[in-house]
């Protein structure tokens, strides 16, 4: 596989970051206070009970949404001076994204969909684009599924050709939520062994999860509970990484 290109590394720093949502009464904490330090290519699990925070909290560790106070620096770059299109423009680079539903987009081919986000950030020659989408599919094992579009493939080789594309600019950042929920066991795993190998390969993979197949193979199991972290098991297995270039 290509070697991260990223002059970033994975690193990811919450620090007293709160998420509120505006209510008809006093505002809404989905995230409080969180301070949360997670070094380059450790591989965590975020569990905890529906409506805990679990998602608001991956949105803010992904600069998909921003902290409302508190800040977020990932790779040592903070987040929040960044304009929506910069902020955009750095996630399409350093972060990598799988949810529970593929989110593939459906008039596009496997390979296609790969390809967009190399299209939106162009870190690789348009001439290249597609040999290395081709890499990617194999490396996920469905490059044979490559001209299908996404309605032809089973739930297992969607989600498969979701972390493909999630990989597509080879970031140092994979943030998955709930990516193996609508899955059977036996697809459930090869995502969970692929997404373990994008870890043991240097990259940073934060998931949210409700499958004790995942938990039971993370470094770090952080459990959420009314928007704070109520537990945070020391990681067992994690060692540094110097692919990561840190
Ligand atoms: N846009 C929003 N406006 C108001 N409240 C919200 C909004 N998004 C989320 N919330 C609330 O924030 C809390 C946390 O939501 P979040 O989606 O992070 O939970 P979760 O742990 O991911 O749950 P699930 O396991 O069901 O996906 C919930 O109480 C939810 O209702
Ligand atoms: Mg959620």
């Amino acid at each position: 596989m290509t070697a991260s290109t990223s002059s970033h590394t994975g690193s990811i720093n919450l620090t007293n970051a709160t998420r509120a949502y505006d209510t008809a009464g006093a505002p809404f904490l989905a995230v409080q206070q969180v301070d949360l330090e997670i070094p380059a290519g450790q591989f965590v699990a975020i569990a905890g009970k529906s409506g805990s925070g679990k998602s608001t909290l991956l949105n803010l560790i992904a600069g998909i949404d921003r902290p409302t106070s508190g800040a977020v620096h990932i790779g040592g770059v903070d987040l929040a001076p960044l304009s929506e299109d910069q902020l955009a423009a750095w996630r399409g680079r350093n972060v990598g994204v799988v949810f529970q539903f593929h989110q593939l987009m459906p008039a596009l081919t496997v390979a296609e969909n790969v390809m967009l986000p190399m299209d939106f950030c162009g870190v690789y020659p348009s001439s290249e684009r597609r040999r290395i989408a081709d890499q990617l599919l194999a490396l996920v094992g469905i490059q044979d599924q490559a001209h299908k579009f996404p309605a032809a493939l089973s739930g297992g080789q969607r989600q498969r050709a979701a972390i493909a594309r999630a990989l597509a600019n080879d970031p140092p950042i994979l943030v998955a939520d709930e990516p193996t929920g609508s899955l059977d066991s036996q697809a459930a795993e090869v995502v969970i062994d692929l997404l373990r190998a994008q870890s043991a390969a240097g990259k940073t993979v934060v998931i949210v999860t409700h499958d004790r197949d995942i938990a039971a193979v993370a470094d770090r199991v952080i459990t959420i509970a009314d928007g704070q972290i109520a537990e945070d098991t020391a990681p067992t297995a994690w060692v540094p990484i110097e692919a990561t270039g840190a």
